[in-house]
């Protein structure tokens, strides 16, 4: 019995952000964040936005096209590390604003990973049994967490949450394998200390200082994620015995279409069958392949029996993918 997403939704913050109005702020410009990373624009929090709210909406629209109502779910698994808590975690406060009780409800902390843990974790669950109908949300708001005044990071990261409802469902269709992947000995190249949850927004007076905001050694990142996000590629292909030939479409982790391109290149991939929207939302973490999945089958990418991968690699550092019988 495994288990399958009938259902997503994305939603993201009211305010968006083109790379010129960052020119009057940081000492960039459009035309090196186009070149370097493929952001045009990002979403972005601001001052008194929730981002529990905004993951509410994502799980509401995901449970309406799945024709279920938030009290038919049996678990809620949250990729994120945008808590605005140490305690209680995102999901049980995503469990509030739904108006439902008495199921688990807890959150992965896997970074850009987020979304492709939690899709395993809900699967593996799902399969022994366990739950029928499990919420899975990628929720984050890294651009509260930047520096404003660092160039490096602060054009990278956009705002927003991707939500799928899973049910199981016997036959060969849904998730047919995952892979996860984590190397602590990289943990420094991608940080950020947890001190101020989602307050210190774009607009707002408290401001992070350079030691509290995201540290990213980029030029390393960059060459892992490529050799990182193509191994487990090959791997989750090859555990459920089909060929990459044979995958559909790819939806990556959006964190720069320079990553994205490096990783079709060397799998051998054709653009048509890469899904690429980093140019709209910046790198929003683990919501990023969940709101990929979304707009995926909206602009009708994805059809009956396509084999899909979603793949991501993030702070960690972390990594994996998740092969899907749609
Ligand atoms: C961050 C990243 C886009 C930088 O691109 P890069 O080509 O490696 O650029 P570098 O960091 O080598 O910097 C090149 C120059 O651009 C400058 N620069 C950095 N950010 C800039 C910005 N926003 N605007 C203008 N110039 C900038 C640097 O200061 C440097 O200048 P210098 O040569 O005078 O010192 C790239 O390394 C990357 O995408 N890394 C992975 C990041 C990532 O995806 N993180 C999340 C993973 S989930």
């Amino acid at each position: 019995m495994g288990s399958r997403i009938v259902g997503t939704g994305r939603a993201l913050p009211r305010t968006r952000l083109v790379n010129q109005d960052l020119e009057s702020r940081l000492d960039t410009s459009d035309e090196w964040i186009r070149s370097r990373t493929g952001i045009e624009q990002r979403y972005v929090l601001t001052n008194g936005e929730s981002l529990v709210d905004i993951a509410a909406e994502a799980s509401r629209t995901a449970l309406s096209r799945a024709g279920l109502k938030p009290s038919d779910l049996e678990a809620i698994v949250v990729g994120t590390v945008s808590s605005d808590f140490g305690f209680p975690s995102f999901a049980c406060q995503l469990q509030d604003r739904l108006g439902i009780t008495d199921i688990p409800a807890f959150d992965l902390a896997a970074a850009c990973s987020g979304f492709i843990y939690a899709l395993s974790v809900a699967d593996a669950s799902m399969r022994s049994g366990d739950w029928k109908r499990v919420l899975v949300v990628g929720a984050d708001a890294l651009s509260t967490m930047v520096d404003w005044n660092d160039r490096r990071t602060a054009v990278l990261f956009g705002d927003g949450a991707g939500a799928c409802v899973l049910v199981t469902e016997p036959g060969p269709r849904g998730v047919l394998g995952s892979l996860l992947r984590s190397a602590g000995q990289h943990w420094n190249l991608l940080s950020v200390r947890n001190s101020a949850g989602t307050r210190c927004t774009y607009d707002s007076e408290v401001r992070r200082t350079a030691d509290e905001g995201i540290q990213m050694r980029g030029p390393e990142l960059f060459r892992i994620a490529v050799r990182s996000m193509e191994e487990v590629t090959r791997r989750v292909v090859e555990k459920a015995g089909v060929r990459l030939e044979d995958v559909a479409l790819i939806l990556p982790h959006q964190a720069n279409a320079r990553i994205i391109n490096a990783v079709a290149d060397r799998l051998g991939l054709s653009a048509d069958k890469v899904f690429l929207n980093v140019g709209r939302y910046g790198n929003t973490s683990a919501a990023s392949v969940p709101i990929a999945l979304d707009e995926a089958l909206e602009a009708n990418r994805i059809h009956d029996n396509d084999l899909v991968l979603l793949n991501a690699c993030g702070g960690g550092l972390t990594w994996g993918a998740n092969l899907v019988r749609w």
